[in-house]
């Protein structure tokens, strides 16, 4: 039978596996500690609002280091800069391409984040396929389809959809889209919101758009939500983008527009964030706003900063940046998320548009993912709040 010596050994090494369990545990807790302790924009901002980034190609597949890194640390929300939008992942009428968003769901599990689904339906960047239907039932059974199969294949995994992305004109009126003119109105919109809430119950469901502190687009935004309140349809968010600039919106048109979708009773989010440094064509005296600027490309004045900001620029971007986020802070009640569209300068949209070409300074980390001045100020907010 079991001589003294078995039983002292079994003990010895029950307590070793516990002291080693222990061991882990005590290193799992110190990391986390640690990691809690890490100055980092979710850190900071953890108990205000979830706060993350768009990610491309590259990153969702995690094949910059620095940039994994940095996601890992700052980021506790992520979403597709374009690896979701209909072209790419619905390319074909009966063909789906899940790989990267396979892999964008994995990354974002694997760092426990608030995993967004940008976006289900949208005008731009929508399968060539898509243009040749003009019945509106084939049209309704497509956007059934679409929104099943993606949706349903996430379902628990991805947290929150932009469900219609962009379908307002700039004065509030339904933007005439493929969808609309096909369908004949706005009824797209709650066919798409009513198949979202069915096939993930459990999914935020969001209307996201550019400019909606307009007054007048905000009009629409209400009138969309309303819509879908009144007739029992789910929807959870309004996503302002906002693509913005030093200049402009004003703070005042901002926070009109948080009140205004708050007192709807859903949440508002923050879901492309970047503040452009560059001159705007638009803004020069009498410039209407067109498709192209390529008269601009190669024009200096048009892309005064190709070798860093100067120090005055450096502070128009900070006190930008501290105002929006001040003010963000001021409603973070109304708030549940705010997202930069791109984790660094070098990958922002704002390089190519609307002028190709240019070297902008939109977002928070330098093209070597190195924090910014303007990061430092953001973060200094909450410790002297
Ligand atoms: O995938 C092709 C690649 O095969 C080709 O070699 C390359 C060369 O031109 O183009 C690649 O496609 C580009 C695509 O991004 C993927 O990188 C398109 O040209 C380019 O136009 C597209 O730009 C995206 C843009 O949406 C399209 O409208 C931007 O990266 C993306 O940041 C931007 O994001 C939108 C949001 O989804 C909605 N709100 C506005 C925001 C800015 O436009």
């Amino acid at each position: 039978m079991f001589k003294k010596i078995h039983v002292l050994l079994i003990l010895v090494s029950i307590s070793f596996s516990n002291c080693n369990e222990t061991k882990k545990e005590t290193s799992e807790k110190t990391l986390a500690l640690d990691s809690k302790a890490t100055p980092s924009l979710k850190n900071s901002f953890g108990e205000d609002f979830l706060i993350g980034a768009a990610l491309n190609t590259n990153q969702i597949k995690e094949l910059d280091a620095s940039a994994a890194a940095l996601i890992e640390k700052e980021f506790n929300t992520i979403t597709p800069e374009n690896d979701m939008k209909w072209e790419q992942i619905h390319p074909n009428e009966d063909a789906y391409f899940f790989d990267v968003a396979d892999a964008y769901v994995a990354l974002g599990q694997k760092h426990d984040m608030h995993i967004v689904g940008h976006t289900l339906l949208w005008h731009s960047q929508l399968a060539p396929w898509m243009s040749a239907v003009n019945d509106s039932l084939a049209m309704a059974n497509h956007i059934e389809n679409h929104i099943n199969t993606i949706v349903k294949r996430y379902k628990g995994n991805i947290h929150s959809w932009d469900v219609v992305n962009e379908a307002l004109n700039e004065d509030g009126t339904p933007r005439a889209s493929q969808f609309y003119k096909v369908m004949g109105g706005e009824s797209y919109i709650e066919h798409a919101f009513k198949l979202a809430a069915k096939a993930d119950p459990s999914a935020q469901l969001i209307y996201n758009d550019y400019n909606l502190w307009k007054p007048e687009k905000r009009k629409g935004v209400i009138r969309i939500v309303k819509n879908l309140q009144d007739k029992g349809i789910k929807i959870d968010g309004v996503g302002m983008q906002a693509h913005w600039s030093v200049e402009g919106p004003s703070i005042e048109d901002i926070e009109n527009s948080i009140i205004a979708y708050s007192a709807l009773g859903v949440k508002v989010m923050f879901t492309e964030l970047d503040v452009t440094a560059l001159p705007n064509p638009w803004e020069l005296n009498g410039a209407a706003v067109e498709q192209s600027y390529e008269r601009y490309e190669g024009d200096p004045k048009m892309n005064p900063y190709p070798n860093g900001l100067t120090a005055e620029a450096k502070e128009k971007i900070a006190k930008r940046y501290e105002a929006i986020f001040n003010l963000f802070l001021k409603h973070k009640d109304k708030i549940s998320r705010v997202t930069f569209w791109g984790v660094n300068d070098g990958q922002s949209w704002l390089n190519n548009w609307p002028i190709k070409g240019r070297t902008n300074y939109p977002l928070l980390f330098d093209r070597n993912f190195q924090p910014k001045d303007v990061y430092h100020n953001v973060l200094r907010l909450k410790t002297n709040e």
